[in-house]
């Protein structure tokens, strides 16, 4: 649905995007993720129409932005990161000033208006003044005005910015609500949103793209093996011996002790999932067996690891 190939932009002597390539597919919740200045802005802007490319193409739904601006634009709603909302006009107002603006009118528009109203929920607001809005109902106004006109693709830049939490929760599950129907990229540098609202990621940082895949494939792909945490009661050598002679298995760490209980740390080779041994070996010998999970980079860690640059491990493939 998003295709952007090749896509470079500089300001003068400024590289703010370089050769970055990645794709949206129809109804997905892409997470651009990346640290002040890595170049989210900007992508967003040429995705949008707003600034041509300095090299590279970028097709939405099929059109390419510079070439068939309209069409491209038609089919897209756009949050910027300061939302255009004009404090003195009413809800209804601007929404109705956004629509015509897209080309929606009469019955249409009315029907519009009320639709988005509803999925944003600022229906009770309506008739006030934007800028007599708290900054949630702002942003809700914002993601009204990016939808008034039914678009298949919505770009969000940092949608979440600056709301209470109990804002940033509502604004996900509106974000997440809208997947699906619409395909939507969305912008952050803060690490939990990617987790809680986005399919897939791509890490952009220094205006290159440093990773892409779901949480599940970059914490897979950076850690380089599996670890599993389990925990038992039971003699702490014995247990710990024998899960260290359970093929596949690297290493056994004590990782911590309480109530008769300990926890080990079972690193595995990578792409071993040793779980189900590990709970045999347990039970086989009539332990305790409390929890085995595994334990995966955090989303923080992964971040660093990216976006650090002595640590810029092999560049995942995109
Ligand atoms: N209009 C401009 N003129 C010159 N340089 C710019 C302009 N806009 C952005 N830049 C530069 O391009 C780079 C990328 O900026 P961009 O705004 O795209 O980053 P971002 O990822 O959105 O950052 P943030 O998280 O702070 O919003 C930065 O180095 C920035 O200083
Ligand atoms: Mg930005």
């Amino acid at each position: 649905m998003i295709e952007v190939e090749g896509l470079t932009k500089r300001y003068g002597p400024t590289v703010a995007v370089s050769d970055v390539t990645f794709q949206v597919r129809k109804g997905e919740v892409l997470g651009f993720l990346g640290p002040n200045g890595a170049g989210k802005t900007t992508t967003m802007r040429v995705i949008t129409g707003y600034l041509p490319p300095t090299a590279g193409t970028v097709r939405v739904a099929g059109f390419d932005v510079v070439e068939q601006p309209l069409e491209a634009k038609r089919r897209t709603g756009y949050l910027p990161e300061l939302p255009p909302v004009y404090p003195d006009m009413t809800v209804d107002e601007y929404l109705a000033f956004a629509g015509r603006i897209k080309g929606v009118a009469g019955a249409e528009l009315k029907k519009r208006m009320d639709a988005v109203s509803e999925t944003c929920a600022v229906s009770d607001v309506r008739r006030r003044q934007i800028g007599k809005l708290s900054k949630g109902y702002r942003q809700r106004v914002g993601l009204a005005q990016a939808l008034i006109h039914n678009p298949d693709v919505l770009v969000l830049d940092e949608p979440t910015a600056g709301l209470d939490p109990k804002q940033i929760i509502e604004t996900r599950q509106l974000i997440k609500s809208l997947a699906g129907q619409h395909t939507v990229i969305l912008s952050t540098h803060i690490l939990p949103e990617v987790s809680k609202t986005c399919e897939r990621v791509v890490v952009i940082n220094g205006g290159k793209i440093a990773a892409v895949g779901t949480p599940e494939e970059l914490t897979r792909r950076l850690q380089g093996f599996e670890t599993v945490l389990v925990t038992v009661e039971g003699p702490e050598k014995e247990v710990k011996e024998k899960i260290e002679r359970i093929e596949g298995v690297n290493l056994v760490e004590r990782h911590e002790a309480s109530d008769g209980r300990v926890t080990f740390e079972v690193h595995a080779a990578k792409d071993k999932d040793v779980r189900a041994e590990v709970a045999r070996a347990v039970v086989e010998s009539q332990w305790k067996l409390f929890e085995l999970k595994t334990s995966g980079l955090s989303l923080e860690e992964i971040f660093l690891k990216l976006t650090t640059k002595d640590l810029g491990e092999e560049p995942a493939a995109t």
